[in-house]
């Protein structure tokens, strides 16, 4: 999968070296490339915002740096630094703007992203990208557009958020995650919370690990995690069980 990102801190996603995403550049598997949106911006002071039309706090992304980058990005310009990382590339990009305007970053829509062979996210600042960015990049450039939102708070960028959806997205692409298997019955992989976890020693400072998981039983251990898994749903995230799968509910044992 190829990953490129446009942005005016590209040191901000220097941690994309490290750990398994890191390992899975190195391998091959992950293609991540950052670029710096001022190397599109052409005045003396590499201008990239400016006051907001109708008056407010704060200033807008200028239009010119996106599409400049936009432009090299989807039909690169012969020499451009882009240009030469792009080369290879046939198909358009993904594009994925990250902003608590977007729609919500989910577990699915990770899995549905995974899939994907490229990738392109735009970091906006300060108040957001001028609006015609978007129109420009779906009309003209052909690209499907996606705000995305990592939650209902507000960063001070986009950066962070790509950080936190690029390590969602890449670790459910096949091979990243050396243990596919751990995958599986993580948070939200069947809509619901994650069972309590427990390791070695059994008893420790007076805390015990629950019986049930040192017996070896592995039907009795699957209905207690489900169980944990349904309780712990309960308690911190009943907006997620409607959605959820809710086969194998304790009341399901009770009433046969
Ligand atoms: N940028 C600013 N706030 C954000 C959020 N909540 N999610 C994604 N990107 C953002």
């Amino acid at each position: 999968m190829r990953i490129d990102v446009l942005t005016i801190f590209p040191q901000y996603l220097a941690p994309l070296e490290l750990s398994l995403i890191g390992k899975a550049q190195r391998d091959g598997l992950l293609d991540v490339r950052v670029h710096d949106l001022r190397e599109f911006a052409h005045d003396r002071h590499r201008t990239v915002d400016d006051t907001p039309y109708g008056g407010g706090a704060g200033m807008v992304m200028k239009p010119e740096p996106w599409a400049a980058a936009l432009d090299a990005l989807v039909a690169p310009a012969k020499g451009s630094a882009v240009a030469v990382a792009s080369a290879s590339a046939s198909a358009t990009p993904l594009l994925i703007v990250p902003g608590p305007a977007g729609r919500p970053f989910t577990q699915a829509f990770a899995a549905e992203l995974a899939t994907r062979p490229w990738l392109a996210f735009a970091c906006g600042r300060y108040e957001g990208i001028d609006e015609r960015v978007y129109e420009y990049a779906a009309d003209d450039l052909g690209l499907r557009v996606e705000v995305v939102s990592l939650g209902d708070y507000v960063l001070n960028g986009g950066e962070v958020a790509v950080l936190a959806m690029v390590e969602a997205i890449a670790r459910l692409v096949p091979g990243v995650v050396g243990n596919a298997e751990s995958l599986v019955e993580e948070s939200h992989s069947d809509g619901l919370l994650e069972y309590p976890v427990y390791t070695k020693p059994a008893s420790w400072r007076g805390r015990d690990v629950p019986p049930v998981l040192l017996g070896g039983d592995h039907g009795r251990i699957a209905a207690w995690r489900r169980e944990r898994s349904i309780e712990r749903t309960v308690a911190r995230r009943p907006d997620l069980l409607p959605a959820a799968a809710l086969t194998g509910l304790p009341s399901d044992d009770v009433e046969g």
